[in-house]
């Protein structure tokens, strides 16, 4: 039974468009609050590959002009469940990403495609696009930040959805200059230091962060990291004048989508119990990556190629991680200055570093099922997937210290030994000796297959589910829907 309903917005939701994080946790969402009866609606932008997917649907609502252009909103169901489409396609149907051009620059007018999704999600959920009112609006990140502020100074405000502002990453805040504000709609009062006003220009983030009933992010580290300079990136003077309202809610991971019993992108399913299975997937990543077979320790990386992911670091290591026996598999996208210094490890130690410039969700599944450990030098990390992914996998995490990584990863050391607790190897800071010291020691470690295997048997009897977080995110929908 279900008694509350909840319109979570945003700009990506796996499997329909993908860029990171955000999508797996916006898909998993619906089916992780619904046992603790809340049914959830997703709502996105209508990407042409978006477009592509949807099965029947049905026109809710028509705007002639939403913010300048004529849109729609399309109600269907994706797995079963009911997902509504911003069909726009003077700010949608185009070539490229989410986010950039097919060269990889961000679209001119993303402040103006991402205020219409707000817009628009706002409409929805105060009930005024065809759909009945909805309890909670909750927004995702800074392409559905503004969304509370089209509640707060929209008709009837009064009887508004109660919103949350949920931070996946504070380093995208939606920044754009005082000239976009006449474009959003909003009455001139919402151009304040109480509103939308940020440094004198449009803070799309921090007009969820500032108008929003809740705040969450990804994790309970993060949300207090964001408090400091050094994580807020700006914001950490309101997050901290609002912290009353602020949680962390760790994402957990599908564990349909994420289960090496089952996986069929595995060309060994495995358990627990029966880890042999790894084995042959270790087989075929070697293949892949044209590595030199062997039973050594191989590390793997999947993950954008960015600064916040420290894989400059990552770079500086990588002759000492072949000098020490070990071999590498990575995949992942991003920085082009970091690709070249990726290709030019590869080019150095031909058959011990594999790279793979690209996205594959496949090949990603196929990493964690066989590499032996997975690394995370990451600078900061709201709550971070692919460790989970590792852990479910038996691929030990190897993290940098903080947010979401340090909050899911038990650390090695002899008592994490002694009481069969530990689950991977932390370190800090993000550093060439830091990092290249956990490689040295999980390359001792694994030199103990006894203790290894213990260490992989911890992580996947760990609980990644969503189990405690759908409850967490239920209670809190529940507490705005019924103030004290
Ligand atoms: P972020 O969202 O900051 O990129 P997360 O760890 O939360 O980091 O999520 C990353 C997600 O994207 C994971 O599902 C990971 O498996 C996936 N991923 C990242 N890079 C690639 C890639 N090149 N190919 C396939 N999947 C990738
Ligand atoms: C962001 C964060 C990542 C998090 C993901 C989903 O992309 O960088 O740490 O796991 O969102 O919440």
């Amino acid at each position: 039974m279900t008694d509350l309903t909840v319109l979570s917005l945003a700009s990506e939701c796996w499997p329909l468009v993908k860029t990171g994080g955000l999508a797996d946790v916006v898909g998993a969402l619906p089916v992780a609050v619904e046992p603790h009866g809340v049914a959830m609606t997703r709502m996105i932008p209508g990407y042409p590959a978006v477009m592509h997917k949807l099965g029947r649907k049905r026109t809710l609502h028509k705007y002639d002009s939403l913010l300048g252009s004529p849109a729609r909103i399309l109600a269907t169901k994706h797995d079963d469940r009911p997902l509504l489409v911003l069909d726009a396609p003077a700010y949608y149907d185009r070539d490229g990403g989410p986010y950039s051009d097919p060269m990889g620059r961000d679209w001119f007018d993303n402040g103006l495609r991402f205020a219409a999704l707000a817009r628009a999600g706002a409409d929805v959920a105060a009930g005024r696009a065809g759909h009945k009112p909805f309890d909670v609006l909750h927004a995702h990140d800074w392409q559905a930040g503004l969304a509370p502020a089209y509640l707060v100074h929209g008709a009837n405000a009064d009887h508004r959805p109660a919103s949350v502002m949920t931070i996946h990453n504070m380093a995208f805040q939606g920044f754009f200059g005082a000239d976009f504000f006449p474009r959003l709609e909003l009455p001139r009062a919402a151009f304040s230091i109480d509103g939308v006003e940020y440094h004198g220009g449009v803070g799309m983030l921090k007009a969820g962060v500032m108008l929003a009933d809740a705040i969450t992010t990804v994790s309970p580290r993060y949300a207090e990291e964001i408090k400091k300079p050094e994580f807020g990136m700006g914001l950490e003077g309101l997050i901290l004048g609002r912290q009353d309202r602020l949680s962390g809610i760790v994402n957990g991971i599908d564990t349909q989508e994420w289960n090496p019993a089952t996986d069929p992108a595995l060309n060994a399913p495995f358990t627990a119990k029966a880890l042999a299975g790894r084995a042959a997937n270790k087989r075929a990543i070697e293949t892949a990556f044209a590595l030199t077979p062997g039973d050594g320790p191989l590390f793997t990386v999947i993950s954008r190629l960015t600064w916040q992911k420290g894989m400059d670091v990552l770079i500086e290591v990588l002759d000492h991680l072949v000098g020490l026996g070990g071999r590498l598999a990575l995949l992942g996208t991003g920085d082009a200055a970091i690709e070249a210094g990726l290709h030019a490890a590869a080019a150095r130690h031909p058959g011990r570093i594999g790279v793979r410039i690209g996205y594959d969700e496949k090949l990603a599944h196929l990493l964690q099922g066989g590499a032996d450990a997975i690394l995370i030098p990451s600078r900061f990390e709201p709550c971070g997937l692919t460790q989970l992914y590792g852990l479910a996998y038996g691929c030990v995490p190897i993290v940098a210290r903080t947010g979401g990584l340090a909050d899911t990863v038990v650390d090695t050391n002899v008592a994490a030994i002694a009481s069969k607790s530990a689950t991977g190897l932390q370190f800090s800071p993000v550093s060439y000796e830091a990092l290249a010291d956990a490689i040295a020691r999980a390359i001792k470690l694994y030199g103990d297959a006894a203790v290894w295997k213990q260490i992989q048997r911890s992580g996947m009897a760990a609980d990644f589910s969503w189990d405690q977080s759908g409850r967490d995110y239920a209670a809190l929908y529940r507490r705005l829907k019924e103030p004290q």
